[in-house]
């Protein structure tokens, strides 16, 4: 992640700028605001980000969710704009982002509780570019069977991934809420996103299954394949997994940088944290 200062200092011709300096940031966010009646949840907040992963901390209610909902085109920002490797994506909605490599989980988990787990992940495959429609197309099962093979192998290396083969039968309803929370995870990644966006992950899952899930998002963030924002109230894993960590309170940007250095912060400590 990026101060958006920090792409706007001049260049005085005493040094090349790098080929990544000159494309556009993966993800910009530029003074986006967002208020419900009253309340401005998410206040005039800019970052960029281009790989790597991003933690973002705050107390109950500091916004965080509301971010990643403007981020996933759920909500659309009262101002502000949201970029994708340059191009305006404030007003698009979620499917076209969706189409274009931003993923997500939610807070509350979203599963379709009626299709087992591999129907949920195949569901992810197949939908891009193709709307709910392939809803329908999966339950008459009548998708080109390469592309259905292709898919399945896939899938069955995610399922691996995140431990959840022994489950792939089951109907996710049926499922503990850790596990579900995890098939949740294999949905996002199902389909090798480009910007991941994680509400709370580990909230259900035990201690193995959360360093499974860090170990998953470490490997797919450090390979480049992905940048991910994770929002989490687990200080450790947060601290553990990202390369930077910001900070929101009442909607507003309180510091970013350094995730040791940011746990530092006094401001952090007495906004957030509640002891050194
Ligand atoms: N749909 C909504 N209608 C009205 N107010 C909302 C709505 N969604 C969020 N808010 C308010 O916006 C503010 C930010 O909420 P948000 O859910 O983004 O916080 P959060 O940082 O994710 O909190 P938590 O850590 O509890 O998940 C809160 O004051 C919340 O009450
Ligand atoms: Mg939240």
């Amino acid at each position: 992640m990026r101060d958006v200062a920090s792409r706007s200092a001049p260049t005085d011709g005493s040094r090349e700028l790098t080929p990544s300096e000159h494309l556009p940031a993966l993800l910009r966010v530029e003074d986006v605001s967002i208020s419900f009646g009253g309340i401005k949840a998410v206040d005039q907040v800019s970052f960029t980000l281009d790989r790597g992963c991003c933690g973002i901390i705050g107390p109950n209610g500091a916004g965080k969710t509301t971010l990643l909902d403007a981020l996933a085109g759920v909500l659309v920002p009262r101002a502000g704009r949201i970029l994708l490797d340059g191009q305006d994506l404030t007003r698009r909605s979620s499917a076209w982002r969706a189409q274009h490599g931003i993923r997500r989980t939610f807070q509350r988990h979203q599963a379709f509780g009626w299709l087992t787990v591999e129907e949920n992940l195949l569901v992810a495959c197949e939908w891009r570019g193709r709307g709910w429609r392939i809803l329908a197309d999966l339950l008459a099962a009548r998708s080109s069977r390469r592309r259905r093979e292709a898919h399945l192998e896939r899938i069955e290396h995610v399922l691996e991934l995140c431990g959840l083969l022994s489950v792939r039968d089951q109907r996710a309803a049926t499922l503990p809420i850790g596990q579900v929370r995890l098939m949740e995870f294999a949905r996002a990644i199902v389909d090798e996103p480009r910007l991941l966006l994680l509400d709370e992950p580990t909230s259900g899952l035990g201690p193995a299954d959360t360093e499974r899930l860090g170990s998953v998002v470490s490997e797919l963030t450090s390979k480049g394949e992905c940048a991910a924002i994770l929002v989490e109230h687990d200080l450790d894993f947060v601290v553990g997994l990202c390369d930077r960590l910001m900070v929101l309170t009442s909607g507003q940007v309180l510091t970013s940088g350094d995730p040791a250095e940011v746990c530092r912060d006094p401001r952090v400590v007495s906004a957030y944290i509640g002891k050194a």
